[in-house]
Formats: structure tokens, C-alpha cells, sequence
């Protein structure tokens, strides 16, 4: 395991997300919700399409394509057509910076 940087803390406000792009992860969605920074892949695992393309309303990140959801925070789908959860990441934020465990 390793810790990636992802940003700054501040980067992201309680209520939005971002696409993480870093070579030594695969693409992954990283959510500010509340203050607290949480993790998930950005694929949709319903087809192809890219999550932070969609809209997060709460912990609630809607895709884009066929208004399938999933739980932000535990990757569960909550919404059809989706059904298989998203793989989560853990996420620490250590001295106003973030990072994935990969
Ligand atoms: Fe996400 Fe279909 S690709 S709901």
C-alpha cells in the first residue's frame, strides 16, 4: 500500500467532487461530502461512463448515462439500472493534503 497525492486540501468544497487523474491509480471519482473526502471509482458499473460527468446530491452520485445511482461514501448502487457496488477507496488528509491508498 501506498499513500497518492491527490490534492490539496482546499481544493475541493463540501458538496463537489473531481476526476482523479494520476498515473498509479485507475480513474477515481474523489467526493467532498460534509467536509469529510471520500473515494470511489468513476467508472459507472452499469456501461461506460465517467461519474463526475454526473451529478452527487448528498452522499448520492448520479450517472450521467441512465440515471443510475450509488452511495458516495460506500460504493453500494442505490439506484437502477445500477446493481454491482463501485470499488471505494480510503482517502486521508494529512497536513491540508489529500490521498488515496493505493
Ligand atoms: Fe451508468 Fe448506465 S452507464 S447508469
Amino acid at each position: 500500500m501506498s499513500l497518492i497525492k491527490v490534492c490539496d486540501e482546499g481544493q475541493l468544497k463540501p458538496g463537489e467532487m473531481m476526476a482523479v487523474e494520476n498515473d498509479e491509480l485507475p480513474p477515481i471519482a474523489l467526493y467532498n461530502i460534509d467536509g469529510t473526502y471520500y473515494a470511489t471509482s468513476n467508472i459507472c458499473t452499469h456501461a461506460i461512463a465517467i461519474l463526475t460527468e454526473g451529478f452527487l446530491e448528498g452522499d448520492t452520485i448520479e450517472c450521467p448515462l441512465h440515471g443510475g445511482a450509488f452511495n458516495a461514501k460506500t460504493g453500494e448502487a442505490t439506484n437502477f439500472p445500477c446493481e454491482e457496488p463501485l470499488q471505494t477507496y480510503e482517502v486521508q488528509v494529512k497536513d491540508g493534503e489529500v490521498f488515496i491508498e493505493a
